[in-house]
C-alpha cells in the first residue's frame, strides 16, 4: 500500500505532513512519488493568501479524474484551508470524491479516520473549532537525513489584522522542555546535523506555561554534543530580547542567522497591522544584532498594499529595505483573507499593488547583487549540504550559517556532510561555488 503527500504552505505544513507520514507508515504504507500511483492521496492545504488556496483548490480539482477511474483510492484534505470558516462544509460538496477532511486540530487522529473509512467505508468530514494541549504523541517520518523540524511552540496569540494563521492554528500552546530536548537529542545521536525549531513565534515560548524563556530554551539545547547546526523561526521583533542575540552570538552550534519579519517601514501601517512596534524600534533591533553579530545574516518577510498604504508608506518601506541590507526576503502583495479586520477595510487597487511589488523585489534583487558581490564572491564558506539541484544533474547545493544557498557539483556521498565551498559565480539569488581542499 502507497501513499502521496502534496503539501502547501509554510516549515509548520511541511512538518504537520511528516507527522501524517509518520502515522501512514505505522499503518504499513509506503511513500510514493504520484497520486497516480498511491493508494492513498492527502492534500495539506494553506490559506495565507488567495493564490495558496487557488493552488490547492485546483489540485483537489485535478484529482477527480483519478477517483472516476479508479474509486477505491482514497483522498484525504487537511491543513489550515480546511480548518478555515465552512470551508470544510464546502470542499465536501464542491469535491464529493474527497474521503476525508479534517483540521489543523485535530491531525493526530488521521489514523482514526483512515481506518474509519478504509474498514467502514465511512466518509469522514472532522474539524475541531478548539485545540487541544500541545499534541506530542504523534509519530514522525522527517522528510531527509540531514535536517529536521521540531515544533516548540504551536499557535499564535497576535492576531495581525491582516492575518489567517490565529483563526487556523489557535492560541500559544509551548511544548515542555522536557519533550523537545528530549526529540533534539535523539536526531543529533540519530545523525541529523540541523534542526530548525518551528514557531509562529518562537520568542513568546513559555510564557503559556511559565517556564523557560526562549533564549534559554536554545542555550540548553545547543548544549547537546556533537556537530551540529540549530535553526529557529519566525521570530516577533515586538518580542525579540538582548538575551537572545547573546545566545545567538556565544554558541557556535546556533546559526548566525535570524528571520525578523517587518512586513512594513511605515509607522501608520505597522499600526493598523498590529503589529507593535515602530520602524525605528526594528532598525535598533537590527542595528544591535549587526553589532553583536556582524556576519549575521538577517531575513524579513514584507507585504504591500495592506489597505491605507499610501504612495509615503510605501517610500518607508523601501527606506527600510534600503537601510538593513537583507541577506534575502519573502515579498508578498496583501490578500483580503475572510473574517481578519484588514479584509473589511478600503482596499489598495490591484495595479497598485502589483506596481509596489514589482519596484520592491527589484530593489532588494539589486542589494543582493551587491551584497553577493561584497561579501559572498571569491570567499569560502561552510556549508551543510543537504540535497540536489532541483534541475541540473550533478549539481548538489547547501546553506552557509547564515542561511544562503550555494551550489556546487558533488556527488551523493557529500549529502549530509560540512564542506568549504569557495564561492565563484553569483547570479540574483544563486550562488556558485567549488569544494575547496
Ligand atoms: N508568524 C510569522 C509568519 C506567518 S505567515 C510572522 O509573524 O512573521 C508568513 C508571512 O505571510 C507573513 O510574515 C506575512 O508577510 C505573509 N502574510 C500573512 N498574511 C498575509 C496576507 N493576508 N496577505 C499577504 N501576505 C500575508
Ligand atoms: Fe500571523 Fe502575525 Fe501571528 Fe505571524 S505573528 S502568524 S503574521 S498573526
Ligand atoms: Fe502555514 Fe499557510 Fe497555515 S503559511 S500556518 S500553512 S495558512
Amino acid at each position: 500500500m502507497r501513499y502521496h503527500i502534496i503539501t502547501f504552505g509554510c516549515q509548520m505544513n511541511v512538518h504537520d505532513s511528516e507527522k501524517i507520514a509518520g502515522m501512514l507508515t505505522e499503518l504499513g504504507y509506503e511513500k510514493c512519488d504520484s497520486a497516480e500511483q498511491a493508494d492513498v492521496i492527502v492534500i495539506n492545504t494553506c490559506c495565507i493568501r488567495e493564490t495558496a488556496e487557488s493552488k490547492a483548490i485546483s489540485k483537489i480539482g485535478s484529482l477527480k479524474q483519478i477517483k472516476d477511474k479508479h474509486p477505491e483510492k482514497i483522498v484525504a484534505v487537511c491543513g489550515c484551508m480546511t480548518q478555515a470558516g465552512d470551508n470544510s462544509q464546502k470542499l465536501s460538496e464542491r469535491f464529493p470524491f474527497i474521503d476525508i477532511i479534517f483540521g489543523t486540530h485535530n491531525i493526530h487522529h488521521f489514523k482514526d479516520y483512515l481506518l474509519e473509512r478504509r474498514e467502514l467505508g465511512k466518509k469522514v468530514v472532522e474539524i475541531w473549532e478548539r485545540e487541544e494541549g500541545a499534541i506530542d504523541d504523534v509519530p514522525v517520518l522527517t522528510g531527509n537525513s540531514v535536517s529536521a523540524f521540531v515544533n516548540i511552540i504551536y499557535g499564535c496569540n497576535n492576531f495581525c489584522t491582516y492575518c489567517i494563521v490565529p483563526y487556523v492554528r489557535g492560541r500559544e500552546r509551548s511544548r515542555p522542555f522536557e519533550a523537545i530536548y528530549s526529540e533534539v537529542k535523539k536526531l543529533i545521536e540519530g545523525d541529523y546535523k540541523e534542526v530548525v525549531l518551528l514557531g509562529q513565534n518562537v520568542n513568546s515560548y513559555g510564557n503559556d506555561i511559565g517556564g523557560m524563556k526562549f533564549y534559554q530554551l536554545l542555550d540548553k539545547l545547543s548544549k547537546i554534543e556533537g556537530k551540529y547546526r540549530l535553526r529557529f523561526m519566525t521570530s516577533h521583533p515586538k518580542d525579540f530580547d538582548d538575551n537572545l542575540i547573546r545566545v545567538i552570538r556565544d554558541n557556535e552550534r546556533v546559526c548566525n542567522s535570524i528571520h525578523l519579519p517587518v512586513q512594513s517601514g511605515s509607522d501608520r501601517i505597522l499600526k493598523a497591522m498590529n503589529r507593535n512596534y515602530t520602524a525605528a524600534d526594528y532598525l535598533k533591533i537590527i542595528e544591535k544584532i549587526y553589532k553583536h553579530i556582524p556576519d549575521c545574516g538577517i531575513t524579513s518577510d514584507f507585504m504591500v498594499g495592506f489597505p491605507g498604504e499610501t504612495d509615503e508608506d510605501f517610500k518607508a518601506t523601501l527606506d527600510l529595505v534600503k537601510k538593513v541590507r537583507y541577506n534575502g526576503c519573502y515579498m508578498f502583495v496583501y490578500s483580503r483573507r475572510k473574517g481578519t479586520p484588514a479584509a473589511e477595510w478600503e482596499q489598495v487597487p490591484d495595479e497598485v499593488k502589483k506596481q509596489r511589488i514589482v519596484e520592491l523585489i527589484s530593489l532588494q534583487n539589486q542589494i543582493t547583487k551587491e551584497i553577493n558581490r561584497e561579501k559572498y564572491l571569491g570567499n569560502t564558506f561552510e556549508i551543510l549540504v543537504d540535497g540536489k539541484h532541483d534541475k541540473r544533474e550533478g549539481l548538489y547545493c547547501g546553506k552557509t550559517e547564515c542561511g544562503r544557498l550555494i551550489n556546487f557539483e558533488g556527488d551523493e556521498s557529500h549529502i549530509g556532510q560540512f564542506l568549504n565551498v569557495k564561492v565563484t559565480k553569483s547570479a540574483t539569488s544563486a550562488l556558485f561555488g567549488e569544494i575547496c581542499a
